[in-house]
């Protein structure tokens, strides 16, 4: 007779992470030198500036199999390129709303600031991102099948 496993695997989820150059990244950087920890399945990608963040890319990221993608910025008022997380911010609340009415849950997303001086910050603010995207579990919301079939 043939056992039955119910052992479930464990969902880990594909987290993209936008963070720009000169404060979220070095945030990320101070995190990882005052050893504190964020999931290794959030893969960071470093933009000179969160406004260089294309709404495109965003897709691109959900169409690549990413269950939740975060974007990193300066303060508002710190951008190196004085207003360029203004238009981050004015964006990406745009974007996030259409998606969320295509289907993708708005707790997928997310916008954060994130300064040089906050490693802390930027390790809780990945672990509870992780934590929300892996309670929704999967996205199959404008995923290339493709993708997933190589996986
Ligand atoms: Fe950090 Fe613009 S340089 S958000």
């Amino acid at each position: 007779m043939q056992e039955v496993t119910t052992e479930k695997k464990e969902f880990t989820p594909n987290i993209v992470a936008f963070c720009c150059n000169w404060c979220s990244y070095a945030g990320a950087d101070l995190a990882g030198s005052s050893r504190l920890n964020y999931p290794a399945n959030v893969k960071i990608i470093r933009v000179p500036c969160s406004c260089r963040v294309n709404p495109m890319f965003v897709l691109k990221a959900f169409q690549q199999g990413a269950d939740g993608v975060i974007l990193c910025g300066c303060h508002p008022g710190d951008c190196h390129y004085v207003t360029g997380n203004y238009y981050t911010r004015r964006r990406m609340a745009l974007l996030f709303s259409f998606l969320n009415y295509m289907g993708i849950e708005k707790d997928r997303t997310r916008v954060e600031w994130v300064s040089a001086a906050e490693g802390a910050k930027f390790s809780a603010v990945m672990n509870d991102f992780v934590k929300t995207v892996t309670e929704l579990g999967e996205n199959k919301r404008l995923t290339d099948l493709r993708v997933k079939e190589g996986k």
